[in-house]
């Protein structure tokens, strides 16, 4: 059997194939871009009347990032799996703007259970959500912790637990409505 033929059509389907590939990428970043949005959420001026859902506002950045949407004027409502905490907390933002207006039912998002409930809690009273903002999250040194459900800690609260959130909060959300989403790899296995 004669060889350049056969290697013209392999190289023929090399270059097919490349090509092939090639638009397989292209469609796979378009959808991307479609579908996906990095970026930030940039806080109005006025945001009265909107409600704000930020798991996690009792510390850190959720609890800035609620002194902000509170200032601005939106209902902060918090997911919080210290009340004590909480109150303690929103008594500080209440001090520096007394016009503050922060709500928070229980959440602990080591328990998809707890999240259900709070899903409804906040769902009969407020029947539409401007945005809800994923900021709750751990990070554990024991690789071996489990959540109440068996999850690892880190994928079952960082990640499992707030996808139920959107998959619950998703029918009061308004049709402009914003999920913001704060991701935290390090040290990721
Ligand atoms: N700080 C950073 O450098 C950094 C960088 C990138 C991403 N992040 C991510 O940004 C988010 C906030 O970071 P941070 O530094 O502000 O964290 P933080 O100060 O430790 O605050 C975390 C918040 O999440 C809450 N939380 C933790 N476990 C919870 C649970 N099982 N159920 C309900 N609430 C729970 C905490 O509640 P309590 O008030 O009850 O403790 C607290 O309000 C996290 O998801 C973190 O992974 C942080």
């Amino acid at each position: 059997m004669e060889t350049a033929p056969v290697v013209a059509l392999a190289v023929l389907g090399a270059v097919v194939g490349l090509i092939l590939l090639f638009f397989a990428a292209l469609c796979i970043v378009r959808l991307w871009n479609e579908y996906v949005t990095w970026g930030y959420y940039e806080i109005q001026e006025d945001m009265s009347g909107k409600v704000v859902v930020v798991t996690g506002g009792t510390a850190g950045l959720g609890f800035e990032a609620s002194r902000e949407f509170a200032k601005a004027g939106a209902t902060v409502v918090w997911g919080a799996r210290s009340l004590e905490k909480a109150e303690a907390r929103r008594a500080e933002l209440m001090h520096s703007n007394p016009q503050s207006i922060i709500e928070f039912f229980p959440l602990d998002m080591n328990s998809l259970t707890s999240v259900q409930e709070f899903i409804q809690e906040v769902s009969s009273k407020f029947s539409k959500i401007d945005l809800l903002v994923c900021n709750a999250g751990m990070q554990n040194e024991d690789r071996s912790a489990k959540t109440k459900d068996g999850f690892e800690v880190h994928f079952g609260i960082n990640f499992l637990a707030h996808f139920f959130m959107i998959k619950g909060i998703m029918d009061n959300l308004m049709n402009s409505g914003r999920v913001n989403f704060l991701w935290y790899f390090r040290g990721a296995q």
